[in-house]
């Protein structure tokens, strides 16, 4: 049995949790304590650096308590530490990987530096059991992916964002049109209520035979469409959102079913591969609804991660350490390992 404590301050959650993987094989999350910092940058309309760092200092260690006593275990019941050490705002990953040295050193436990970003990709080993390898779609606020997921540590990127990731996209959009923030959740929010054929926005690449993403030509459309209408009425802001919300669609879809045809090839052996939708932007039901309807076209099966899995949190950054513990994959010198903003 193994059990790792993971630590999550890439960007505005404080995060920690109790991740193990029983005798019996089967994952478990015995705790997922999420801090959201939302309030506090909510003032501003995005996240402010010095604030998430300065509200990771003053949280961590309460958070981190929270985990434990919710998994009812002390850090002596943990075999590692694992901490998000990039990519993120260097502020708040400083503060993370500092506190996870701490722990280690003085627990004489390993250290596991994790990228973000792997913990989001294999979240879904941990809530489906899904196999390698598999085809990934990672829609953040900061990351617009499609990933070719081989292994442990094997990734191959197929497609990325040129300029805006999704979730930006959602965030802009918002602050366009003056919604709170965080943008997606309220973008989706007003988009119910709104006529998505309104406003032809662009599909930007679709069509094209390449699988990367941009985003940034569809928010100049929108801001466009906002200042020739203004001051906009409810239903306005709501036909926009949902016009957006058709147009960054079909540009997913266009780019993931080119992607499912390309996995297919590369695995004629599989007959029921699994698409595996990851990050925050994965909660938006109208993005969840077409990619089900593509992987149920294509014989994949679509596998999301419960929303609460989806956003950021340290259980997914416990998962990757626990399967890299595992896999006996370390970092030689875990305690010279700086944070990576960047990685
Ligand atoms: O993965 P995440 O929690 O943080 C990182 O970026 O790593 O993703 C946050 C992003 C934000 O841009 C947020 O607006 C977007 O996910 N998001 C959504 C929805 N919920 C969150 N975008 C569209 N629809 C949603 N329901
Ligand atoms: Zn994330």
């Amino acid at each position: 049995m193994t059990r790792v404590l993971g630590i999550e301050t890439s960007c505005d959650e404080t995060a920690a949790s109790i991740v193990e993987r029983g005798a019996d094989g089967v994952p478990r999350i015995l705790s997922n304590v999420v801090l959201s910092q939302i309030e506090e940058h909510a003032a501003f309309g995005g996240v402010v650096p010095e604030i998430a760092a300065r509200a990771h200092v003053e949280a961590l260690d309460g958070v981190i308590d929270a985990a434990l006593l919710e998994a009812g275990l002390t850090l002596d019941d943990v075999d590692a530490i694992a901490a998000t050490a990039g990519p993120g705002l260097i502020g708040g990953l400083i503060v993370g990987v500092t506190m996870a040295k701490a722990i280690a050193a003085a627990k004489g436990k390993p250290l596991i530096p994790v990228n973000h970003l792997e913990g989001h990709a294999l979240t879904a080993r941990l809530t489906d059991n899904v196999e390698f390898p598999f085809l990934l779609l990672l829609v953040s606020g900061g990351h617009t992916q499609i990933l070719h997921v081989a292994g442990l540590g094997q990734y191959e990127r197929w497609g990325t964002t040129i300029d805006d990731a999704l979730g930006e996209a959602f965030d802009k959009t918002a602050k366009l049109l003056s919604l709170p923030y965080p943008g997606g959740p309220n973008v989706e929010k007003a988009a119910a209520n709104g006529d998505p054929k309104r406003f032809d926005f662009p599909r930007p690449m679709k069509g094209e035979a390449r699988l990367d993403f941009s985003f940034s030509g569809l928010k100049t459309a929108v801001r466009r469409a906002a200042t020739e209408l203004a001051p906009l009425s409810q239903q306005d802001i709501a036909d926009i959102c949902a016009s957006f919300q058709r147009a960054v669609t079909e540009t997913l879809a266009d780019r993931v079913r080119r992607s499912l045809e390309r996995f297919r090839a590369m695995h004629p052996e599989i007959s029921a591969p699994t698409l595996v939708v990851a990050g925050g932007v994965a909660a938006n039901q109208a993005i969840r609804a077409e990619l089900d309807r593509l992987c149920g076209k294509h014989g994949f099966t679509l596998v999301a991660p419960p929303i609460k899995l989806c956003g950021d949190n340290a259980a997914m950054i416990g998962w990757v350490g626990l399967e890299r513990f595992d896999a006996g994959m370390l970092e030689d010198d875990p305690f010279t390992f700086a944070p990576r903003p960047r990685w």
